[in-house]
């Protein structure tokens, strides 16, 4: 079976031997979603039936061929180094403040595209350490991605600092009275993930914000699982320092550039380590020392990604046109509607997701000692969820690109592969 061609032909693709009932209810889900039609402007993929990793590198739209083509012929062929006067110096700061709009809740002036976000990960750690001096503790969790966790352990040793590590339920996430617990006179900074990696828990980013506020401690989000897919307020809720990559829900491709958030209020007391030409105050003065430029131009150390930057924005048009409340409720719904399959009809299999849908991002995690074999034979035939160890199926589920009849036709492969 190939990817289906159009929204119409959804239902038609379903596997045969895939229970009537579950068909219907794809279909009848399908037929009310107000965001069905965006799935016919992502790419085919030849061979495809259900792509279930939209939370590890989202789908090319269509529209990004045309747009980098373009790219090659104009601003690059045609306009050549002019280009740097004529936009592309600006896009880091650009493109983040339509970022922070469009998914932040971020006004503009806070927000910059560039490096990695392990990069930038670092570079705002070291920030905040710095700007914290004679506090000695850094709070981390240990169920947090091993790149943010690997970027603390550098910094502790760098400076001298301790790790405190919170220990979560690793089916749920960091909670307010973890950090509670954890924080103190002595943290500088706290770093955790508002989605976590593994469960999809969402952690209540207000109130933990607001605890280590309490603490005097500054706090830094991995916005990764959640940029795209669940609702941000970063000025809102008083955020501090937020960094998150690009090409998962905001499918920017493989290696686009992260981001980084730096709260205005925040902007003259950190001062990041990286200090390169293009985040001085004049790159082109070629100076003796490094003067940094002011606002979040501060946080560029190197050459602006360009290229990597193009594909995002046609997500980012989505997603604004979509809006993010309407993407946040297709979400919950192709959550739910995972789980409700996962009890229905794999039998054996343990849904290891918060079921409260507050607490809930876009991705779920199932469980089954045998899903190191089916994640393999399932992406021979062309459904793509992922796996982690030790025994878990990461089920995950980009808004704007998957359909209900994608997800049943997927796990009830998924059904017939356990046996
Ligand atoms: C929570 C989290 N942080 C960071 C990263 C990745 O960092 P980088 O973009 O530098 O590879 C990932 C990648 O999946 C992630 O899930």
């Amino acid at each position: 079976m190939t990817h289906p061609a159009s929204h119409a032909d959804l239902s038609a693709n379903l596997p045969a031997d895939l229970p009537v009932k579950l068909r219907e209810r794809a279909a009848a889900l399908d037929a009310a979603d107000p965001l069905a039609r965006y799935c016919d402007l992502f790419a085919p993929s030849e061979g495809l039936v259900a792509y279930l990793d939209g939370n590890s590198l989202g789908r090319p739209l269509t529209a990004t061929r045309e747009r980098l083509a373009s790219f090659v012929d104009g601003p690059w062929a045609a306009r050549l180094i002019r280009s740097w006067d004529e936009g592309w110096m600006d896009a880091p700061t650009e493109l983040g403040d339509t970022l922070g709009r469009v998914a932040l809740g971020a006004a503009p002036g806070q927000t910059v595209v560039a490096d990695s976000t392990t990069v930038l990960l670092y570079k705002l750690a070291r920030a905040a350490v710095d700007a914290r001096p004679g506090r000695r503790v850094i709070v981390a969790d240990t169920e947090n991605f091993p790149t943010d966790r690997f970027v603390l352990q550098g910094i502790a040793a760098e400076r001298g600092l301790e790790l405190r590590w919170i220990t979560p339920d690793a089916e749920a996430g960091v909670t307010p009275e973890d950090v509670a617990a954890a924080v103190g006179p002595d943290t500088a900074l706290v770093l955790l993930s508002h989605v976590a990696y593994k469960s999809g828990y969402v952690a209540d980013l207000p109130a933990i914000t607001r605890i280590a506020h309490d603490a005097g401690a500054l706090v830094l989000w991995d916005l990764c699982h959640s940029v795209g897919a669940v609702p941000l307020d970063l000025d809102a809720d008083g955020v501090d320092l937020a960094v998150g990559c690009t090409y998962k829900y905001l499918n920017g491709g493989p290696g686009s550039p992260a981001f980084a958030y730096l709260a205005a209020g925040l902007q003259d007391e950190v001062r990041q380590p990286v200090q390169g030409w293009m985040g001085a105050a004049d790159p082109f003065a070629m100076g003796p020392e490094y003067e940094p430029a002011t606002g979040i131009r501060q946080l560029i150390s190197g050459t602006p990604p360009v290229i990597g930057m193009l594909p995002m924005r046609d997500m980012l048009a989505l997603v604004e046109e979509a809006g993010m409340p309407a993407v946040r409720a297709k979400s919950l719904a192709l959550t739910g509607f995972a789980m409700e399959i996962a009890d229905e009809y794999l039998t054996g299999v343990r849904v290891a997701s918060p079921r409260d849908p507050e607490r809930r991002g876009s991705h779920i995690m199932l469980d089954h000692p045998d899903f190191k074999r089916v994640v393999a034979e399932a992406w021979a035939r062309g459904v793509i969820p992922d796996f982690r160890p030790p025994q878990g199926l990461r089920v995950g589920l980009s808004p704007l690109s998957t359909s209900f009849a994608e997800l049943a036709a997927g796990l009830s492969l998924i059904r017939n592969l356990l046996g």
